[in-house]
């Protein structure tokens, strides 16, 4: 079994704990120790709106969707 998410997110989203300590959450899907963040987000900073980047479990950048017909086809995807 399998799914397919797509992150939308380029920062990681910050939450503070009961005892005050700060925490970074992962929201860009490329954590190396997810959920918590581990400065990869770096890779999608220039990742461009209108294109799709796949990566592999390694983080590393395998392929890039730009063609309008795919992009057509994952518009329905869940995207967090
Ligand atoms: S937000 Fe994903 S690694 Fe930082």
């Amino acid at each position: 079994m399998a799914r397919i998410v797509i992150h939308t997110a380029k920062r990681p989203h910050r939450h503070v704990t009961d005892k005050g300590e700060e925490v970074w959450i992962c929201m860009c899907g490329l954590s190396d120790t997810y959920p918590i963040c581990s400065g990869k987000h770096r890779l999608v900073a220039r990742e461009k709106d209108d294109e799709i980047h796949l990566y592999d479990q390694h983080g590393n950048k395998i392929a890039v969707v730009s063609d309008h017909a795919m992009l057509k086809a994952l518009e329905g995807v869940r995207r967090v």
